[in-house]
């Protein structure tokens, strides 16, 4: 892997996408619209995809089946030309899968079958050469569908190198506090916030002081999306000042708001380690991200860093 590229280590996932006219309740058989889509996904593969597309030089670690799934998992990354020698074909386990369905107003609700995702990082073996990667890494990428034992140890290893960490507390889970101090930008959506913190986040007034507490365990720079509202940023300069940003989102049309929130995952993190100042960063990644929302699928539905500047400079 080339010098200073971004490590991504997280899961791929082939989303089974159907649209529905509403979401089934228990027991019922709902007849959905159309026919079924297959679109490579997983929030690991999602962010490093958004940030290949973004301008990031991108190595990602992980692992899937030895299925057809897991071949065009691989096949998606290497046509973003990201380093995909990092990830393994699982000698037991299934390619991971998300079964999703997919609303008229761009909503969904998610199963996810993790499969061989829920391996990264249990083999010692693999688990010693993303160590050796992570060595040269400008930065690494966490979410949290991988073992959490994989991200504690993982985030450790960074913060005794000196490689930031940017953390995606997604799906929601509470993480011990050492870990989290050990955590450069923490990302996190409203019921993730509200999840870690106990308190609620339904405004961006809440997520201020939900960021200040979260801030308080060691992070420097806390960062809560909320959805149609844009996303909160908050940080601590070298000279010890505090920003608090606001940055709101533009109005869009809802297609599809799969991988939202790994568009900006993925944005923010290019824009900062291009050393872009921290309103910069939040800017592109909320542009980024509200344009995923008017494209279908995961990372069919990512966009390109030209895209993304044009729609607001
Ligand atoms: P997640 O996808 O993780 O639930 P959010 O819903 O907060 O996270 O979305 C992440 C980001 O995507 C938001 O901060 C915003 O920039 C953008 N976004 C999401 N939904 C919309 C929307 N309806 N209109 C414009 N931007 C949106
Ligand atoms: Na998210």
């Amino acid at each position: 892997m080339a010098q200073g590229a971004i490590l991504v280590v997280g899961s791929l996932n082939m989303d089974q996408v159907v649209r529905v006219t509403r979401m089934p309740v228990v027991g019922e058989t709902l007849l959905g619209a159309g026919s079924l889509k297959l679109v490579p996904g997983g929030k690991g593969a999602n962010q490093a995809v958004a940030m290949a597309r973004l301008g990031g030089q991108v190595a990602m670690a992980g692992r899937v089946g030895r299925d057809p799934f897991g071949e065009r998992l691989l096949d998606a990354l290497e046509t973003e030309r990201i380093d995909a020698s990092l990830i393994v074909a699982d000698q037991d386990e299934a390619s991971g899968v998300a079964f999703i369905f997919l609303s008229p107003d761009g909503d969904n609700s998610i199963i996810v079958a993790a499969g061989a995702n829920m391996q990264v990082g249990e083999d010692e073996e693999q688990f010693a050469r993303i160590l050796a990667v992570l060595r040269q890494a400008s930065a690494l990428v966490l979410q949290l569908e991988i073992p959490i034992e994989t991200v504690k140890r993982l985030t450790k290893a960074a913060a005794e190198i000196g490689i930031p960490v940017i953390l995606n507390l997604a799906p929601a889970q509470s993480l011990p506090r050492a870990t989290l101090s050990e955590v450069s930008v923490l990302i996190l959506n409203e019921t993730e916030a509200s999840i870690l913190s106990g308190q609620r986040v339904e405004s961006v007034e809440d997520a201020r002081i939900v960021a200040a507490v979260l801030q308080g365990y060691g992070i420097k720079t806390v960062v809560i999306t909320l959805g149609a509202h844009g996303a909160l940023l908050v940080t601590i300069d070298d000279a010890g000042k505090m920003h608090n940003i606001y940055q709101a989102a533009p109005r869009v049309s809802v297609v599809d708001t799969t991988a939202a929130g790994d568009c900006f995952v993925g944005a923010l993190t290019v824009a900062l380690t291009e050393g872009q100042p921290p309103e910069d960063a939040l800017r592109f990644a909320v542009h980024a991200s509200a344009l995923k929302v008017t494209k279908f699928g995961a990372q069919s539905g990512l966009p390109m860093r030209e895209e993304v500047l044009a729609s607001y400079h």
